[in-house]
């Protein structure tokens, strides 16, 4: 998987300059490392648990496939034709016209996003040492509790988790990262694939599975429940910010976008639903679980009693956590890439830009830290009924992603055109079968999915 990425400083003078992926393996394995991360092990189960379960999983499953596969295939296609970072992307496609606004948009999710996904990163890097010293305990939850609480130990802990990203942003040892996660991905589910099949055998696997699988339709017209699908679908799949207008934009025309974008949602859909088949089963073997109340501490509070259950639970408790952590960095790296690249392309020197990003996103992580326990209005902030942590969580992935979503597939479907992707998607004789079906989606079904859950939502929130 080689690639000349670290060779690509983003200059301005023309797309020669920017390299391009190696091989199609190695695209669709750092499209898949951005996607694959938090985003499925530890918010996909939260979020299935505060929206009751089964009717989740389904509504999440539509998302995916009727609006953020179409969205995806867009934003590549788009950073393909362009070859430009989010901003730049559409203003060499549109030039003069208010449209480099969603990129910029964007680019502010990204910093966002990041300034509150390095602070778990920051407590999956300390449970690897967690794990391994068994100082958990007998009740992780309120071990989980106590440790979040604790300030200044999480303020080190996610500016690590930032510094180690800047690095290897810094390095341009883009090409080490692609090639950890070549390893690494296989890894991290296998690994799953095993914590499942031990936690099926738990005392409480049916009632966990019934929970996971078995829809209660009433809840399907609940309008709060459809728009966290769509936002943890967004989020999941690292969409409707750019991230992979950006990686679009190292694509060379070889390559078969729509058949990448298969690979990569099929992935990273299938690291979801594996994570739920490992929280469920084992959640609903402690006793007085309620999945609604997990919130951001569900997989801290719940997996350590599997590993607890299992002969050597102490190391494959670590080994999880190693696991996730790489994964969440393949994640923070491309969430750290799209200021960057912005600031980049607008002149900014590499080490500048990612000096700066990292400065801001450090500044704004401290109030998610401070959240969690040790600063008592940050635990609610008012108005909201909710830490800072999932208020950001809320506002960049269950407003900005969709709304950047939105803006994409307005602009790909018709403004620079359904048929103009089509033809930069089948460029060099690259197939791309369901053409027609997509460009439906693309014009109509997401624009107007998209618009109806905001509405739905705003009128919801104002209506009280
Ligand atoms: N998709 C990642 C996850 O599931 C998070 C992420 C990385 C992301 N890059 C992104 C989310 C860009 C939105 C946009 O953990």
């Amino acid at each position: 998987m080689e690639t000349n990425l670290s060779q690509n400083d983003h200059s301005t003078d023309g797309a020669a300059a920017r390299g391009s992926w190696g091989s199609n393996f190695g695209f669709i394995m750092a499209a898949a490392g951005s996607a694959v991360g938090l985003g499925n092990i530890w918010g996909f189960p939260m979020q299935v648990g505060k929206g009751g379960g089964a009717v989740f999983v389904m509504l999440y499953l539509c998302c995916v496939v009727f609006i953020c596969l179409p969205i995806l295939v867009a934003e590549l296609a788009l950073g393909r034709s362009s070859g430009r970072d989010p901003i730049g992307a559409f203003q060499v496609t549109k030039p003069a016209t208010p449209w480099w606004l969603a990129g910029a948009l964007g680019v502010t999710a990204g910093v966002g996003i990041l300034s509150f996904y390095c602070v778990i990163a920051g407590w999956t890097l300390a449970y690897i040492w967690f794990s391994l010293s068994g100082c958990v305990g007998q009740a992780p939850g309120a071990f989980f509790g106590a440790f979040v609480a604790d300030g200044s130990k999480n303020v080190l802990l996610s500016f690590a988790v930032l510094t180690i990203t800047a690095g290897i942003l810094l390095g341009g040892v883009r090409e080490g990262i692609e090639k950890a996660s070549k390893v690494m991905m296989p890894a991290l589910f296998i690994l799953l694939v095993l914590l499942g099949a031990r936690a099926l055998f738990l005392p409480g696997a049916a009632s966990g599975l019934a929970y996971y699988l078995k829809p209660d339709l009433k809840e399907m017209a609940n309008i709060a429940v459809l728009n966290a699908a769509l936002g943890q679908a967004f989020f999941s799949l690292s969409l409707g910010m750019g991230a992979m207008i950006t990686y679009g934009s190292y694509l060379s025309k070889k390559t078969n976008a729509v058949k990448a974008a298969g690979w990569v949602a099929g992935l990273d859909t299938m690291v979801a639903l594996l994570a739920g088949f490992v929280v469920f089963p084992v959640g609903f073997s402690i006793a007085g679980f309620n999945p609604a109340e997990g919130g951001p501490g569900l997989i801290f509070s719940v997996l350590p009693n599997l590993f607890a259950s299992m002969p050597g639970g102490a190391l494959f408790g670590a080994a999880f956590f190693v696991l996730l952590t790489l994964a969440a960095l393949t994640s923070t790296i491309s969430l750290l890439e799209v200021p960057t690249a912005a600031m980049v392309d607008r002149g900014w020197c590499r080490r500048k830009s990612v000096l700066l990003v990292t400065l801001a996103v450090a500044a704004m992580a401290v109030p998610s830290v401070l959240s969690q326990g040790a600063v008592a209005w940050l635990t609610k902030v008012p108005g909201t009924g909710m830490d800072f942590l999932s208020l950001m969580a809320v506002v960049w992935n269950n407003w900005a992603l969709p709304i950047g979503g939105l803006l994409i597939s307005v602009f790909v479907g018709w403004v620079w055109g359904a048929d103009k992707a089509i033809a930069e998607l089948k460029a060099e004789g690259n197939s791309f079968p369901g053409a027609r079906v997509w460009a439906f989606l693309i014009r109509y079904v997401c624009p107007v999915a998209i618009l109806f859950v905001i509405v739905m939502t705003a009128r919801g929130m104002f209506a009280g």
